[in-house]
């Protein structure tokens, strides 16, 4: 066994378990990822400007405050008033997004005051830091959609959550598609099976979230909405492996540091789409075309105004990997499902 790994994950039954018999692609995510002692999101998941790669909230609190105009558009043009609002965050970090949109509609109590927010989040290390910075407003932590009350409207947002579920991947061997695998070759852990070979992925809980998300807007007024790097699969991006590690904001082998750095692959926005019931409207843009058309200049024109020149610099900064087409901007997509 290399001492590397012996030393970067420290768990006996789980290299018990792959020196014995090979893991899937999904299986070996899920371990990184979720394991209770190691896994990244249990332990020490690092992110934001300092941790292993950051997130949009995390880079300017414009992102947070152009979503919350977002929602109040849709309640401004509701046909009539709801009487209770469920907001559903899946996956939401250290909370920051949920505390820029807090602090806008705190300044509209005719939403604000029909809130009740709920967080569906797997860390218990994140959930902490979410209490900490949400404390005051009604938040609850559940486990699952239908943990929820049910609402008269209902809002679902999720930012880099799909593309932290685990995917299995296949590999095109002998004219079939085979679940590619990990295990140990020559005492290093790798994928096994021949390289260069087409590979393409499948994520079966976005199954389990569309499914729920479905349920949920057909017996509640409302929308979700879902941003993440990834493609449009219909029209015509094919997804090879995308499976990507982060450590310290490099990229690295997804057998580096494991349990210590981010796994994430590129979303398929196509079969995100496919899933929708087609009773549900679905619009698909990109990031960048999104948080222009909610007025990102003029918010950022307004803060700038206001901050001393190095804030202002930052701010730019930030905005301009938001939208530039070099950075998130066309990376990233913007999936929005709402009731007819
Ligand atoms: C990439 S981070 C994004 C965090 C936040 N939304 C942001 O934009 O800063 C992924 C988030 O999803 C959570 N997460 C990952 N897998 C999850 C799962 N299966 N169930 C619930 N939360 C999960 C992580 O703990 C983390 O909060």
């Amino acid at each position: 066994m290399p001492e590397r790994f012996v030393l970067s994950i420290n768990e006996k039954a789980f290299l018990k378990d792959l020196s014995t018999r090979p893991l899937t692609v999904k299986q070996f995510i899920e371990h990184a990822l979720y394991h209770p002692l190691n896994g990244y999101y249990m332990t020490h998941p690092v992110f934001g400007a300092a941790g292993d790669y950051t997130t949009a909230p995390e880079m300017t609190q414009i992102f947070g405050e152009l979503l919350a105009i977002w929602h109040l558009n849709y309640f401004a043009k509701l046909p009539t008033p709801p009487s209770s609002i469920a907001l559903i965050e899946l996956g939401p970090g250290r909370g920051t997004l949920m505390a820029d949109m807090l602090r806008v509609f705190q300044r509209f109590p005719k939403f604000y005051d029909l809130l009740k927010v709920y967080l569906i989040e797997i860390s218990p290390a994140l959930k902490n830091i979410q209490r900490q910075k949400l404390a005051g407003h009604p938040v609850e932590w559940v486990q699952t959609l239908e943990d929820t009350s049910p609402s008269d409207v209902t809002f679902i947002i999720a930012n880099e959550f799909f593309d932290a579920l685990p995917i299995e991947q296949y590999v095109w061997i002998d004219e079939h598609w085979q679940t590619r695998q990990v295990g140990f070759v020559d005492g290093n852990l790798d994928f096994l099976g021949p390289k260069d070979v087409p590979i393409r992925q499948s994520c079966p809980d976005y199954d389990v979230y569309m499914q729920a998300i479905n349920q949920r807007l057909k017996t509640s007024r409302g929308a979700a909405v879902m941003i993440d790097y990834g493609d449009d699969t219909d029209v015509g991006h094919i997804h090879g492996d995308t499976l990507q590690a982060l450590h310290q904001h490099r990229p690295t082998s997804p057998f580096e540091n494991i349990g210590h750095q981010d796994l994430s692959h590129a979303v398929d926005f196509g079969a995100l789409k496919r899933q929708v019931d087609p009773i549900l409207k679905t619009h698909l843009t990109t990031q960048r075309d999104f948080l222009l058309q909610l007025g990102l200049e003029q918010r950022l024109m307004a803060l700038c105004q206001q901050a001393p020149p190095y804030e202002a610099m930052a701010l730019k900064t930030a905005v301009a990997r938001l939208v530039a087409p070099s950075a998130m901007g066309t990376l990233f997509k913007v999936l929005t499902i709402q009731t007819p």
